[in-house]
Formats: C-alpha cells, sequence, structure tokens
C-alpha cells in the first residue's frame, strides 16, 4: 500500500504572475525516500502542500499510482503529514492524540491495538498516558510520528519535521525517521532547508531554487556531479571553492583556466571533458574546487593529474579533527546570489498601494534573482565593486582542509597541489561545462 507519486509541469501561483513553484516535473516510486531540498522561500511547503491536497494545483497534473488525482480529497489521498510544530492536540493524551485519525477514520473499530502496536514500534509505551504539556520535544515529535503511522498510511508527507529540535536529538531522530519509513516501505516525501540533513536521509534529493527544479538525484549525484553551481554551492560543507577563471587554450601550448594571478594546468594528454572546455577559449567561467580537491604539498611531490599554485595562509579555522585553512590565491571569488533564499516581498507588500519606487526595484531585483542567471559575472568595464574584506585583511578565496598538526600562520605562503580530476567548471549562466553534462531529460545524470 505504498504509492508513486508523479508531479508533471506543476505551477502554482499565489498572486497573479509570480510563480512560487514552476513546471516542476518530478516522479517519485512507491517506498522511496525523496528529499525536497532549497532555500528558505523556494517553494518546498507549496509543493508537499498540493500532494496532499491542502493546496491547489494552479496548472500541471499530479498523479498517484498513475492516476490523475488533482481534484482528489486530502482524505481519498491517504497520507500523513508530519510537521515541524507538531500538531498536537493539547487536551488529549498521547494515546488519544494517536488514535483520533483512526477514531475519523473508522469509527466502529477499536483504535486501541493499533495504537499499542504503534507505540512499541517507536518505544513510547511509557509515555501513552500523558498529555502534550508532559513531554519533552523530542517526545511530542515521536508521539506525532506515532499519529501519522498508525493510520497506515500510503504516503509520508514530512515538512521540516525535525527543526525545531536541538542538534543531538535530531541526529537521533533522523536514524529513526530512516530506520521507520524504511521498515514500513511507504513513500516519503521530507522537506528541509538543510542540506546534510537532506544527504544523510534521501533516497534521492531533488534541489528546488526559486519554485524552479534544478536537478534531482541520489545524494552522491547531486554532490559529485552537481548540475550547476547552486546545486554545487548548496551542498556540500565546508561550501564549495568558487572562482572566477578564463580559459586559455592557445593552439601551440598547454590548455589553462586562469585565476588572474595564477592558473591552473589541465594535465597532458587532455582528457575528454577538458578537450571539450577548448570552445571556451578567452571566456570567463567559474571554476569550482571542493575542500578535498586541494591539498597542501610541493610540486615534487604532485601525483599524476595535479597541478601546483600556491596560496597565503589567511586564516585557520582549527576544528579538532581537522583544519579549516583559508588562504589568498590572488583569485576572485563568484558569488551565488541566492544561496540563502532571495528574502521574496511579502504578497501584501507587493502591491502598488504606496506607489513606492522602492518596492518596485525591490520586486525587479527579486525576479531578476529568480529568473536570471546563477552568478554575477565581472562587468564588461572593469571589476565589479568588491565587498571590503574584514578588520583590512583580503578574504580568504580558497577553503582547504587539512590533518590539525600543520603549524600554519596567517602570511605564510604555502605550495598547494589541485586534483584536476575535481575540477568543475560551470560557465557564465552556471551550467556545469566540466564534467560535460550527461544529455538525459529529467536533470538525472
Ligand atoms: N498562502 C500563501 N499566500 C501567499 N504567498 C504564499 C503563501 N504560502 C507561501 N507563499 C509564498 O510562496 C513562496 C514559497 O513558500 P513556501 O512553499 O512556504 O516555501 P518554503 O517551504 O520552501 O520555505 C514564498 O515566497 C512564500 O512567501
Ligand atoms: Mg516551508
Amino acid at each position: 500500500m505504498t504509492r508513486a507519486i508523479s508531479l508533471h509541469a506543476v505551477s502554482k501561483s499565489y498572486t497573479r504572475g509570480a510563480r512560487v513553484v514552476d513546471r516542476l516535473s518530478l516522479d517519485i516510486r512507491p517506498g522511496e525516500f525523496l528529499v525536497l531540498l532549497g532555500p528558505s522561500g523556494c517553494g518546498k511547503s507549496t509543493v508537499l502542500r498540493m500532494i496532499a491536497g491542502l493546496e491547489e494545483i494552479d496548472e500541471g497534473e499530479l498523479l498517484l499510482d498513475g492516476e490523475h488525482a488533482n481534484d482528489l480529497l486530502p482524505a481519498d489521498r491517504r497520507m500523513a503529514m508530519v510537521f515541524q510544530n507538531f500538531a498536537l492536540y493539547p487536551s488529549m493524551t498521547s494515546r488519544d492524540n494517536i488514535g483520533f485519525p483512526l477514531r475519523i477514520e473508522a469509527p466502529g473499530d477499536d483504535p486501541r491495538p493499533r495504537v499499542e502496536a504503534t507505540a512499541r514500534m517507536l518505544g513510547i509505551e511509557e509515555l501513552l498516558d500523558r498529555f502534550p504539556g508532559q513531554l519533552s520535544g523530542g517526545e511530542r515529535q515521536r508521539v506525532a510520528m506515532g499519529r501519522a503511522i498508525a493510520r497506515r498510511p500510503t504516503a509520508f508527507l514530512m515538512d521540516e519535521p525535525l527543526s525545531n529540535l536541538d542538534a543531538k536529538l535530531r541526529n537521533h531522530l533522523r536514524a529513526e525517521i530512516s530506520g521507520l519509513t524504511r521498515t514500513l516501505g511507504v513513500t516519503t516525501v521530507y522537506v528541509t532547508h538543510d542540506q546534510a540533513e537532506a544527504m544523510s536521509l534521501g533516497d534521492r534529493v531533488a534541489v528546488l531554487r526559486g519554485g524552479v527544479l534544478q536537478q534531482v538525484g541520489t545524494p552522491r549525484t547531486v554532490y559529485a556531479l552537481p548540475r550547476n553551481v547552486f546545486v554545487a554551492a548548496f551542498i556540500g560543507t565546508p561550501r564549495i571553492n568558487l572562482l572566477r577563471g578564463v580559459v586559455r587554450a592557445p593552439l601551440d601550448g598547454a590548455m589553462t583556466i586562469s585565476l588572474g594571478k595564477q592558473f591552473l594546468r589541465l594535465p597532458e594528454p587532455l582528457s575528454l571533458d577538458h578537450q571539450l572546455l577548448r570552445v571556451q577559449q578567452g571566456r570567463e567561467v567559474i571554476v569550482g574546487l571542493r575542500s578535498e580537491a586541494v591539498r597542501i604539498g610541493d610540486r615534487a611531490a604532485a601525483r599524476p593529474g595535479e597541478t601546483h599554485i600556491t596560496g597565503l595562509v589567511e586564516h585557520v579555522e582549527f576544528q579538532g579533527h581537522e583544519m579549516l585553512v583559508h588562504f589568498n590565491t590572488g583569485s576572485r571569488p563568484a558569488v551565488v546570489p541566492d544561496l540563502e533564499a532571495p528574502r521574496p516581498v511579502p504578497p501584501g507588500r507587493r502591491r502598488r498601494r504606496e506607489g513606492g519606487t522602492v518596492l518596485e526595484r525591490l520586486r525587479g531585483r527579486v525576479d531578476a534573482l529568480r529568473a536570471g542567471p546563477v552568478v554575477t559575472v565581472e562587468e564588461p568595464d572593469g571589476p565589479a565593486e568588491e565587498p571590503a574584506p574584514p578588520e583590512g585583511r583580503l578574504p580568504g578565496d580558497l577553503i582547504v582542509r587539512t590533518t590539525p598538526d600543520l603549524a600554519l600562520r596567517h602570511g605564510m605562503q604555502v605550495p598547494l597541489l589541485v586534483d584536476i580530476a575535481h575540477l568543475f567548471v560551470f560557465d557564465q549562466h552556471g551550467d556545469r561545462i566540466c564534467p560535460a553534462p550527461a544529455r538525459l531529460p529529467d536533470l538525472e545524470e
């Protein structure tokens, strides 16, 4: 009794002309754990509510097990929602809270056996006679889960169910949710803005930005083959290093990517992906290097496929088991504007009542962020205005992970080796061009 959930070009607007979900297509397999990931305001909850039937679908189609379901009543979809605010009835015991949906669904039946079996599964038998006010946050969330499970739904829809809990409990419940949904084999759509949570939970992760699906794939794929610079930057900690570069492909010399003061030399013979970069000769690109693609090491220690540059130590973040070293390599970081959400203008303030040009400009800016290229690139007539470096220092443009025992101090010049096999290149619109994208239609590789 588990469901396949398909969205075909589904769109939604709350105010005319402003789509908060834009032609979203997604096929969720029966029993799959799919995570919807994206910054706050990107439309995740709206998608979930459309699947649940709590929000009307403006355009496009929802299919449940292959059948048109746009107009199916929420109750007939037999899905269970879990929210971050737990939503328990304060005047009911845990037992009654869990049993409530059962009593609604089958008024004649005795809900007790099902309630108790559910409580056993969740290890909350001793909480059954307490009221929500007598439970901790984590216990309340377990009871809320119990209420969702007891009905044996055909799908779980979870909207940031753990974001109100402290980190330790979150990790614990995360593991529980994962175990539970897999034991039950029920299709689960889980919404979060936390990429670490998405990566650890999902069979697949669907990344949304401004209502538009960016990519869907296994955690491994979205990390290793991000389709664009937004996905690359949203997933992974520390955040991927993104540097502005220019492709240099002279006919008679080695191919390089200039990073301003230094360059990355692409190892010969050129790989197929690097050969394809030739057409970018002279163009500005964005170079993406995850922290594991760079290590401290002398030119003489270079392995095949590694190229060397140097970096000036700006700042060292000691983390106990490792260090994050911020280097200045003389390159210019690329900016991904709406990683932390394009703070949408609240709908009430969108109207032109005050006739404010500021509002109009703000709206224009939001729209531009939504639709425009992912990355701001250098103005044609000179470099864009740089943010003032903190405390008179240049911001480090490259973060490298090292063992914690290196004696590195601010101002040291350090040799670095870049593993070119782990190099990403994105074009000016932010689309990945190296490794070359696979030509699959559904944004999956
Ligand atoms: N009922 C509503 N009326 C008007 N605008 C809404 C409503 N619900 C959500 N929005 C807007 O739609 C966008 C997406 O919201 P939401 O789906 O809640 O995003 P997320 O869950 O990713 O944070 C936001 O800009 C939000 O302000
Ligand atoms: Mg939300």
